[in-house]
């Protein structure tokens, strides 16, 4: 057991679950950022392990699939110490057909004091907060936010470039579909970046021009002399009709690759949430150049964001939400 920071030196946190990016304020936003920057050493040491969950009981429970979000969460509760249990839906009672309310309160019974969901439906996080008693974290509902990983690209944003304020930040792609943009828009503009969106006009909202960001068609012009490109998954699963020529036509326009990112900021470095659709939206020359690529970095950031977002939720007293 690693016990060079004890859980007593830390407040207890304002708000009690993690649902969306604006029920946070600047400064909550901020020190969970600060929180996980104290947890990334522990990521690599050899002793990994803290106590500061000790005792308590985390569920993940996804109904949709996910490589990093659910290990992320997973390892970060094991290193607190928390006891980890991971509902195999596919294999539960929701296969024959059990509503997510009755799920939620079967599992609210178990008692456990941190709830981990994604699901399909927007909202869907929400609805399980007002039925449960424990906290519950979003880990992507629907088209609506992915905050856990809006806080880990900050994370990252702050680790290379030692701020976020200030900084040009372009998301690309498939805007229309993408929780992971909806949170870090919000997330971004709240710490004071420039955010640009980038789409064809098929895949951006036609209400974004009300999100304080700038917002182009023309690739090209959208990256011009930005720091970093965040890259979005085409979610060709979420598509019902033609919103594209083709995924080739589509990677010759809106495909980040050596060529067009001439244009950004000399130093520009490009994110991308994953999982990744390698010459369609991004090029793996791009994808797996470490002078530019933040990807790796961005799931090494995950795992201390998600320690941090249990511990802070864990750590309510009451108050708001309670
Ligand atoms: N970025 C993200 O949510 O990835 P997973 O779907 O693998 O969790």
């Amino acid at each position: 057991m690693n016990t060079l920071i004890k859980p007593q030196t830390r407040a207890p946190f304002a708000k009690k679950h993690l649902l969306q990016i604006l029920d946070l304020n600047r400064l909550e936003a901020l020190e969970l950022i600060e929180r996980a920057e104290g947890f990334l050493p522990y990521t690599s040491m050899k002793e990994k392990k803290l106590d500061f969950l000790a005792g308590r009981t985390l569920i993940n429970l996804f109904f949709e699939n996910s490589t990093r979000t659910q290990s992320s969460f997973e390892l970060a509760g094991k290193r607190l110490g928390a006891d980890v249990v991971n509902m195999a839906v596919k294999s539960s009672s929701v296969a024959k057909g059990e509503t997510l309310l009755d799920t939620a309160a079967t599992l609210n019974a178990m008692g456990p004091d941190l709830l981990v969901i994604r699901h399909k439906s927007s909202g869907a996080a929400q609805l399980l907060a007002r039925k449960v008693s424990c906290s519950v974290i979003n880990a992507g509902d629907g088209t609506h936010e992915h905050p856990s990983q809006a806080f880990l690209d900050s994370l990252t944003l702050k680790r290379t470039f030692g701020r976020i304020e200030g900084l040009k930040i372009a998301i690309c792609g498939d805007i229309l579909h993408s929780r992971v943009a909806r949170s870090n828009i919000m997330l971004l503009n709240m710490l004071g970046a420039e955010v640009r969106l980038i789409a064809p006009p098929t895949l951006m909202p036609t209400d974004a021009d009300k999100w304080g960001v700038k917002i182009y068609d023309n690739l090209l012009h959208g990256i011009e002399g930005v720091d970093v490109i965040m890259a979005l998954r085409l979610q060709l699963e979420r598509m019902s009709g033609s919103f594209l020529p083709s995924p080739r036509e589509y990677f010759r326009y809106y495909g980040i690759d050596r060529e067009k990112i001439r244009v950004a900021a000399p130093h520009v470095r490009v994110m991308h949430p994953g999982p990744m659709n390698r010459g369609i939206e991004i090029d793996s020359e791009i994808a797996d150049d470490p002078r530019i690529s933040l990807i790796v970095d961005q799931v090494q950031s995950g795992v201390a964001m998600r320690m941090a977002i249990l511990e802070a939720m864990a750590s309510f007293e009451g108050g708001e939400y309670a």
